[in-house]
């Protein structure tokens, strides 16, 4: 038997909460390698929260197949090229999806260069859906200023705790972490070096809000929507901007997803609200990965890493991402 491909497929579209039982464990062998193509070893997958959406049946992004492999993004290693611009040996970024093994165009994946930052950087501080997010997010669509007050949700996941230390860095001089726990609040304030934090699960976000943000909120960068939008729009400034980065708290219910009632803050306040997709920053991810990477260097930029193993753990870990378990980037070693 040749080269054999561990991998995780879909068995049914999942209603609600993200079950294992949505899916199933396969090997298959590899077959010849097609022209054009490259055969890669996958390292680490990204367990990012958009796959969760690919798994619903009107995704927006290129949804989950029944009987495929799960859309993630990742790093690898190429074993074989029959692609003019890869060799063997080469570590390569791009959807290499939930398998031990990924044949791919060769065009659909990015050369890394180890120079900058190590493959696993590349998934997170500098990656497509972690830094180069958080990055245009705060800098172009929430255009954070010195001296603001800076709340973000999911504050102690991949996104949320980059987005809060670029506001930092920014010059933001009250930046609020939302995430769910007594550890993550410590983690925010004691390790990222935000602010304050709110323990959603546990605290009143209303009343934490009041105390911590007395003159209102100039940046809310959101991750979840639900009923902390709701919160945040009751105390935004004038020309306030909401980031709709993500809805989080809507993912697993996408039928009927819950809108803002306080939406008529933003004329009250004149203030925006505005979702953006990181793609739409294309022409500009190098300026993005040059800046990240400097802030990584200098130490000024911290992006933990949660590391779980096993590609037959996929689906496991999701569920981990979607209920919270884990601190800063989530990835998982196939
Ligand atoms: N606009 C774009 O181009 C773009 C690109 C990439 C990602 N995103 C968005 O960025 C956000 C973060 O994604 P990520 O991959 O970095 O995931 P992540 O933040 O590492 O993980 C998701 C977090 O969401 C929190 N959460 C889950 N359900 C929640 C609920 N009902 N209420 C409050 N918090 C909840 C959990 O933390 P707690 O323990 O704190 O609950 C969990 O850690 C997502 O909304 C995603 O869609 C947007």
């Amino acid at each position: 038997m040749g080269l054999v491909n561990r991998k995780i497929v879909l068995v049914e579209r999942p209603k609600g909460r993200v079950s294992v039982e949505n899916f199933t464990y396969v090997e298959e062998e590899i077959g010849d390698l097609p022209d054009g193509c490259v055969l890669i070893e996958v390292g680490h997958l990204g367990i990012d929260a958009f796959i969760r959406t690919t798994l619903n049946e009107d995704s927006f992004h290129q949804g989950a197949q029944i009987g495929g492999a799960i859309p993630a993004l990742g790093v690898g290693v190429v074993l074989d090229s029959r692609f003019d611009g890869l060799v063997a040996g080469d570590h390569v970024f791009g959807p290499l999806g939930s398998q031990t093994h990924s044949v791919m165009p060769g065009g659909f994946m990015r050369k890394l260069d180890l120079s900058i930052a190590p493959p696993n950087v590349w998934l997170g501080a500098l990656g497509l859906t972690t830094g180069l997010t958080a990055y245009f997010g705060i800098i172009e669509v929430g255009r954070v200023k010195a001296g603001e007050t800076v709340v973000v949700s999911a504050a102690a996941g991949a996104v949320g705790s980059l987005a809060g230390q670029i506001a930092r860095l920014r010059g933001a001089t009250n930046v609020i972490g939302i995430a769910g726990g007594p550890d993550k609040s410590r983690f925010l304030t004691e390790e990222l070096g935000f602010t304050a934090a709110i323990d959603y699960k546990n605290e009143d976000v209303a009343a934490r809000l009041d105390a911590l943000a007395p003159n209102g909120i100039d940046v809310f960068f959101d991750n979840v929507g639900g009923s902390i939008l709701d919160d945040v729009l009751m105390r935004i400034k004038e020309f306030s901007r909401i980031v709709i980065c993500g809805a989080i708290s809507q993912y697993e219910n996408m039928e009927s997803v819950h809108g803002p009632r306080n939406y008529l803050k933003l004329a009250e306040r004149h203030a925006t609200m505005e979702g953006y997709a990181v793609f739409h920053f294309s022409d500009r991810y190098a300026e993005a990965e040059t800046q990240l990477a400097e802030w990584v260097r200098n130490g000024e930029l911290v992006m933990r890493e949660q590391i779980e193993r096993g590609v037959e753990n996929f689906p496991r870990v999701l569920q981990m991402l979607m209920t919270g378990g884990h601190h800063g980037k989530l990835l998982l070693a196939v």
